[in-house]
C-alpha cells in the first residue's frame, strides 16, 4: 500500500531535494505540494517549487499558501539559501502556475475528504498546517500523522536556541504540537547526521541527467554556505530526512517525549523544549528523531535521483 502524502515546503535547496525524493519513490503517493513563505518570500518559494517540478517532470498540483507567519514578523533564510531561495541556479521561464485554490483551503478539503489515512510532511514553517487546523478543527480527523522537519533537542541553527522552521513561526508550531495529531519531529540532531559527503555528491554528479545536474548545483551552493557559516564538512539535507522517514521509518530511530514550543519573547523564542528524560511526567506528544541509518539512507536518496 502506497502512503498518501502531502508535502509542505518553502523551497529552498533541501526542500527541492525532498520534493525529488517524494515524487520518485514508489512507496509514496504524493497527492500535492503546498507552499509557504520561509526560506524566502512566498512568491519566490512558489516559483522555486514550480521550477524544480517542471525540470523534473513532476506534475502533482502545487498550492500557494501563507505569505507570512501567524503572529511574528516575517523573516527569511537568505544567508543560507540566497536571494532567490535556490542560490545561483537559473531555470527556464516557468511553463505552469500554482493552482488557484489557496493551500490552506486545499489542506482542509483534502483532510476532510481523507479517511484518516493522510500523512502530512511539513519541511517548512508550520503556518499552512496550523492555519488549516485553526480554520477547520475537523481537519485533523483526516490526518494519520505529521512527519515534520523542524526543531532541535539541543542547540538551534537560526538562534542559539531555535531551529529555523520553528523560529520562523513559533505560534504555528505550538498549535501543531498541541493538536493531538501523532507527530514525528525530525530535528537538527537527526538532520546533521545527513551531511552530503564528496563521495555521495560525486555519485549524484555521475548520473548525468538534468535532475542530477540540478542537484549537483544545489549541493555546491548549499555546501559552500554551510562550510562558511557553520564550518560543516558537507551540506545537511534536512528536509530529505523527513521524506525518507515517511518512505521507511526503520531508517530513523525515534523516542517519544513531550515537546513544548517557547512562544514567550526572549532568548529562547521558538525553541522546541524537549522533555528528554520525562522530567515533567507529561504525556509525550511527539516521537523525536535520534539516529539515522546512513548506510541505507544515502542509497535511497541516490537511487531516487537515478530514476529521473
Ligand atoms: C530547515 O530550515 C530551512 O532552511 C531548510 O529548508 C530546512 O527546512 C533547517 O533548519
Ligand atoms: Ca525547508
Amino acid at each position: 500500500m502506497r502512503r498518501k502524502v502531502i508535502l509542505d515546503v518553502d523551497t529552498g535547496h533541501d526542500d527541492a531535494m525532498a520534493i525529488l525524493l517524494a515524487a520518485a519513490h514508489q512507496s509514496l503517493d504524493l497527492q500535492a505540494i503546498t507552499v509557504t513563505a520561509g526560506n524566502q518570500v512566498l512568491e519566490k518559494t512558489v516559483a522555486n517549487t514550480i521550477d524544480v517540478c517542471s525540470l523534473a517532470g513532476i506534475s502533482v498540483p502545487i498550492y500557494a499558501g501563507m505569505a507570512r507567519p501567524l503572529v511574528r514578523e516575517p523573516l527569511v533564510s537568505d544567508f543560507i539559501h540566497g536571494d532567490s531561495g535556490l542560490g545561483s541556479v537559473v531555470f527556464p521561464p516557468a511553463a505552469r502556475k500554482a493552482e488557484a485554490e489557496h493551500a490552506v483551503d486545499f489542506l482542509i478539503r483534502a483532510c476532510l475528504e481523507a479517511d484518516g489515512d493522510l500523512t502530512l510532511i511539513p519541511v517548512a514553517p508550520l503556518s499552512n498546517i496550523a492555519m488549516a487546523l485553526l480554520r477547520e478543527p475537523n481537519t485533523k480527523r483526516g490526518i494519520k500523522e505529521i512527519i515534520l522537519m523542524g526543531g532541535s533537542i539541543g542547540v538551534g541553527n537560526f538562534t542559539p536556541a531555535a531551529e529555523f522552521n520553528i523560529y520562523a513561526d513559533p505560534e504555528a508550531a505550538k498549535i501543531v504540537f498541541e493538536s493531538g495529531v501523532p507527530i514525528t519531529m525530525i530535528g537538527l540532531e537527526l538532520t546533521h547526521q545527513a551531511m552530503v559527503s564528496p563521495e555521495v555528491a560525486e555519485e549524484v554528479r555521475m548520473i548525468g541527467t538534468p535532475v542530477a545536474h540540478l542537484v549537483t548545483q544545489l549541493l555546491s551552493d548549499y555546501g559552500e554556505a554551510y562550510r562558511q557559516l557553520m564550518g560543516f564538512s558537507g551540506p545537511p539535507v534536512h528536509d530529505v530526512c523527513a521524506v525518507a522517514y515517511a518512505i521507511d521509518p526503520s531508517l530513523i530511530e525515534t523516542t517519544p517525549m513531550r515537546v513544548d514550543i517557547e512562544t514567550t519573547p526572549g532568548l529562547c523564542y521558538g525553541r522546541t523544549v524537549c522533555d528528554f528524560y520525562g522530567i515533567t511526567g507529561r504525556e509525550p506528544n511527539a516521537d523525536v528523531a535520534l539516529t539515522l541509518d546512513q548506510r541505507r539512507f544515502w542509497p535511497l536518496f541516490v537511487e531516487a535521483l537515478r530514476s529521473y
